[in-house]
Formats: structure tokens, C-alpha cells, sequence
């Protein structure tokens, strides 16, 4: 194999899947925002023709571009021992992005993406964590909307307060005020995949169900930290409040990030989501009525009825419109807890959260990943373990991230 040293790497970050639907807002980003910088990056994807379209519609004509395939390891390998950090858009990971890891971890080469796919890291943790450690490598997942507001929030509010009180707070509980956005054909795929590996593999589900399931602390289970499953009224916030979708990956990187850290935030430090729904009883019931669709897809083992959401959803390649990636934002609420209620920070996105926002976060991630100095760790990691504090100053700055820390 050739010389892996990062010194002789031609690329600081090369764009892997950027001829998908968030592959191409990435690569929009990073032009738009660093064209006159000297990052030197480049487009990877699997069909010469499609990056050939992209580059003339995007006009990138100064930007390089690499042909590999997911499914071929020394193509990967190839691409990896070009570049100091790959940032890959291709999902569902669990089918497309396993080898990419290893070629990453083979070639000293960091790694992020935004895959909410809980099993598939578990499965990167266990294969990987210890050769990405000897090679020092950074594999960093979950860089989009989940989980970096969830991730980075909670780094942010536990630093705030050792700051303020000298102390790191022992529980916190996300609540998601208001969200409006919309979906992609890659993320319906994802989603649908993960229900039917679940379904056929019973250590999947129990994967997924676990609240440690990515970090080997189950001893540490509380109730608290089960997965909310109905509606309940909130005593902290004062409202009724349900399920949130991303809870179920969001809670679990957030766990690993205090695992990863030798449980600074403690070991019985507690974090748990929720979706508000409303104050009156009236929004209980609406609140159900909410969770009707997700309850739906989630059931759906009829091959007829797969193909019809397939048919009505959008495909791969497909997502919102420019103006409803635009208009979409979210608002999230942390209550901070010392025994009794200490802080509330507030993290808002402008930007539908799933593309809009999250092609900023992530591309501000590979960005962070690829040229800034960061925190001596390597692994399978988080954003908060992996990318810190530089990466929270590119949000605030940089990707129309808002935190704010208020004691009470
Ligand atoms: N965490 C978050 O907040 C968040 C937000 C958005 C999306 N996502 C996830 O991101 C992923 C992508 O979503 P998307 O909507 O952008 O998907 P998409 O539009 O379908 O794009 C998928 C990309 O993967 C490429 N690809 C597929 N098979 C490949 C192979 N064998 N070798 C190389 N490349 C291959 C496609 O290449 P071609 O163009 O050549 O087909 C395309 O570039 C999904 O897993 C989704 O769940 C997560």
C-alpha cells in the first residue's frame, strides 16, 4: 500500500456522495461559503456523468472530482489515501458505508457523515473502535440534525454550567418547541431499512431499544432514560408532551459522548427528549393523532402497501424545495438540572432542519474535522467528543446555529 502519512494527502476533504440530494447542498455550501479560501476539496461519487451534470449546473468547474464505488474496496481505498477527511452523504449507511469506514481507518484518514442509523454504528463500534484508536483516526457520526443540536447543546449547556456553578449538571431534559421541515427520498429509505433490519434481526432491535445502546454502560440504565412512548404531561415545561423521532439515536449519542469521556457529566447523568405537543387536555388527544403516521410506517410489513409509500414518498435523489428548506427551523429547549432546575438553554436552527440546516452542520463539521485543531481523542466518536468546542464556534458563526445559557 502507498504512503499513508497525511503530509503527502492531496485533498483536506473530499465530498463522498455528492450527487445526492444532501451530497449536492453540501457541495453548494462549501463553494458558496469557501471559494476563496484554500481548502483544497473535491467531489466523490460513483457515476462520472451525474458529477459531470453537477459541476456544470453548480458551475464548480475548478473543483476536482473522484470516481469510486461503495461496493469496492480498493476503489474507496484510492479515494481514502487522497484525502486527510472524507465526508460521506451515501445511505443508507448499513448497506453503503461499511467498507468506506474501513478504507478511511486503513488510509489515516478521518471520517464524518450524518447516518441516524443506531444499529449500524454499533456495528462500526464493535468492528472498528479499537484500529481507528491505534491508526488515530476520527470517525465521527450523527453530524447533521441528528444529533448535533442534541450532541453540541448538551457539551454547551454542561460547559456553561461548571462555568456558572462550578458544577456539571446531573440531569437534563430536551424539549423540542416547535420544528417545521420536511423529508428526503435517501431519509425515507434509511428510515424504512432500519424497520426491516429490525424486524428480521432480533439483536438489531435489541440494539435499538437499548438507552446505552452505543456506549457498554446498560448497569447505568434508569427509567427515566426508556424511550418516552405516549403522551405525558410535563411537570418541567408546564405542557403535554409525546414522543420526538430523533430521541431514539440523539439520547444515545449523548450517552456514548459521556462515555466517551470517562462519564464526566457522571455516571448516573441522566438525558432524555421530548416532542411538545400542547397546555390543554385537548392536545393530548392531538398529540396522539400526531403520532398516527409514524406508527404507520412503522408497522408496514405488506409489500403492496411498501410499494405505495415508496410510490407517494419521494425517491432517492429527491427532497423539500429550495423555499421550504428556506422557511423550515427548529427550536429546541434544555432544562438543566442539580437536584432542582438550574438553567434553560435554548439552541434554534434556521433552515429546514434536515437538509437547509443540516447540510451547514454538517459541512462545517468536515470542515472542523479536516483543518481545525481538535481535541486529542480518536475512535468511533461523537461530535462533541470528536469536534468540541471549534466545531460549536463554527455553528454559532458559521451555520445559523443560536445557544443560550440562562440560570434561573
Ligand atoms: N442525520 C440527518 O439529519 C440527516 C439528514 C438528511 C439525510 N440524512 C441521511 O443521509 C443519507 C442520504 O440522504 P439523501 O436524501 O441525500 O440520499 P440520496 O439523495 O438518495 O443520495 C444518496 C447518494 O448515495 C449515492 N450512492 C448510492 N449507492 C452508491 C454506491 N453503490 N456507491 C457510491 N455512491 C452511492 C448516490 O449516488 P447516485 O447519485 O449516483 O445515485 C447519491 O449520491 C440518508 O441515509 C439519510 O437518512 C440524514
Amino acid at each position: 500500500m502507498s504512503d499513508v502519512t497525511q503530509k503527502n494527502k492531496k485533498f483536506d476533504l473530499i465530498i463522498w456522495g455528492s450527487t445526492g440530494y444532501t451530497g449536492k447542498l453540501v457541495c453548494e455550501y462549501i463553494f458558496k461559503n469557501y471559494k476563496d479560501t484554500n481548502l483544497k476539496w473535491a467531489l466523490g461519487g460513483r457515476n462520472e456523468l451525474k458529477i459531470k451534470r453537477l459541476i456544470s449546473s453548480l458551475e464548480l468547474n475548478s473543483i476536482p472530482y473522484l470516481i469510486a464505488d461503495c461496493n469496492n474496496k480498493n476503489s474507496l481505498l484510492e479515494m481514502t489515501k487522497m484525502t486527510r477527511t472524507i465526508c460521506s452523504t451515501v445511505g443508507p449507511y448499513d448497506k453503503y458505508g461499511t467498507l468506506l469506514v474501513e478504507a478511511c481507518i486503513e488510509n489515516k484518514t478521518n471520517y464524518c457523515d450524518i447516518t441516524g442509523e443506531t444499529h449500524w454504528i454499533r456495528e462500526i463500534i464493535d468492528k472498528y473502535h479499537a484500529k481507528a484508536i491505534k491508526n488515530n483516526v476520527k470517525i465521527v457520526h450523527a453530524c447533521g440534525f441528528d444529533s448535533i443540536p442534541s450532541d453540541i447543546g448538551v457539551f454547551y449547556a454542561q460547559n456553561k454550567m461548571k462555568e456558572n456553578t462550578g458544577k456539571y449538571a446531573s440531569k437534563i431534559s430536551m424539549r423540542v418547541i416547535s420544528i417545521k421541515g420536511g423529508v428526503s427520498g435517501g431519509t425515507i429509505y434509511s428510515f424504512l431499512n432500519i424497520i426491516e433490519q429490525s424486524r428480521k434481526n432480533k439483536s438489531i432491535r435489541k440494539t435499538l431499544n437499548n438507552p446505552h445502546g452505543l456506549s457498554p454502560n446498560e448497569d447505568l440504565f434508569e427509567t427515566e432514560e426508556k424511550d418516552l412512548n405516549r403522551i405525558v404531561f410535563d411537570s418541567t415545561c408546564k405542557k403535554w408532551i409525546g414522543p420526538f423521532v430523533m430521541a431514539s439515536i440523539n439520547t444515545r449519542i449523548v450517552r456514548r459522548s459521556n462515555y466517551l469521556m470517562d462519564f464526566k457529566y457522571g455516571r448516573v447523568f441522566i438525558y432524555n427528549e421530548g416532542l411538545i405537543v400542547g397546555k390543554s387536555i385537548f392536545s393530548k388527544f392531538f398529540g396522539y393523532f400526531r403520532l398516527i403516521p409514524v406508527y404507520l410506517i412503522g408497522k408496514i410489513k405488506n409489500i403492496l402497501f411498501k410499494s405505495l409509500v415508496k410510490f407517494v414518498l419521494p425517491k432517492p435523489g429527491q427532497g423539500p424545495t429550495g423555499n421550504s428548506r428556506k422557511s423550515g427551523y427548529f427550536k429546541f429547549r434544555f432544562y438543566v438540572f442539580d437536584n432542582k432546575l438550574k438553567a434553560i438553554v435554548s439552541v434554534n436552527g434556521v433552515g429546514c432542519p434536515g437538509y437547509g440546516s443540516t447540510s451547514k452542520m454538517l459541512a462545517e463539521s468536515a470542515i472542523c474535522l479536516a483543518i481545525d485543531k481538535l481535541p486529542n481523542k480518536s475512535g468511533i466518536l461523537t461530535p462533541s467528543t470528536g469536534l468540541g468546542a471549534p466545531l460549536l464556534s463554527r455553528l454559532r458563526r458559521n451555520a445559523d446555529l443560536n445557544f443560550e445559557f440562562k440560570q434561573v
